[in-house]
């Protein structure tokens, strides 16, 4: 009896060293939600890049769920709240929200929305956090089991907490504020938007409004030629993107 459970055990260790070793061979992303609310996570794949999990789910607090991302894959999420949607997918959030539906199928997020924009590459994979849409909800992106620098990105302050005016989303009872608009959205200006005469590196510069983006998430994109280095880069890791992850 007793060497018949150890067979048992040594079986049960085999097969779960043995699925582990079969997991890791493929990049997984982890989304996590520290919210206090639901979130409804968006996935945009880029062009030519298959959708995963139909583009979007619900998230309950404190829940996680775990995508399986095919090599070579681009693409960015985001996380949308205050979503409400029928039994067959329609309604929409109030941030972040794609064409009405549960499922973005490939549509990405109605600005302001916070991005993580994460790249897959045979050598290194490439991910930041990015502003450049706005900001909705803090959302961090934490590589483990990689090899190489893979650095933290993310954007953790409440940025809606330090949004000007002119840039604020603010609930439908006007209490609060939703999110945060980037300042090329707000204003559709060349020189925030870094297009026409400012469409180059040296001529679009920080802006008042960018460096308070920067200063609230450092470790984020705060405009379009912001620094590069706030791109970061990993070998083979995987993902762990975490919404509300306040400090
Ligand atoms: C909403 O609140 C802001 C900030 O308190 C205020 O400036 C604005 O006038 C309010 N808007 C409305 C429609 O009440």
């Amino acid at each position: 009896m007793a060497a018949m459970l150890r067979s048992l055990l040594a079986l049960l260790l085999f097969t779960s060293i043995f699925s582990h070793i079969s997991e890791v061979s493929s990049t997984t992303i982890t989304l996590h939600n520290k919210c206090t609310h639901p979130v409804w996570p968006g996935i945009q794949p880029s062009a030519g890049k298959p959708i995963l999990a139909r583009g979007g789910f619900k998230l309950p607090p404190n829940k996680a769920y775990t995508l399986h991302i095919p090599p070579l894959w681009s693409g960015r999420l985001w996380g949308r709240h205050g979503c409400s949607f029928d039994a067959s997918g329609r309604g929409r959030c109030a941030t972040g929200d794609c064409g009405g539906s549960l499922y973005c199928n490939g549509i990405g997020g109605t600005p302001p929305a916070t991005l993580a924009e994460i790249t897959l590459g045979n050598e290194q994979d490439f991910y930041d956090v990015s502003l450049v849409d706005g900001y909705n909800l803090a959302i961090s992106i934490t590589p483990f089991k990689g090899s190489g620098k893979c650095s933290y990105a993310g954007c953790v302050s409440d940025l809606n907490l330090m949004c000007p005016l002119g840039l604020q989303v603010r609930s439908k009872d006007n209490r609060s504020v939703v999110a945060c608009k980037s300042a090329c959205f707000a204003f559709n200006s060349p020189r925030y938007c870094c297009t026409g005469r400012f469409g180059t590196p040296q001529a679009c510069k920080p802006t008042a409004y960018s460096r308070i983006f920067k200063a609230a998430c450092p470790k984020a994109y705060s405009y379009a030629y912001d620094d590069p280095t706030s791109i970061a880069t990993c070998t083979r890791g995987n993902y762990l993107v975490t919404f509300c992850h306040h400090r």
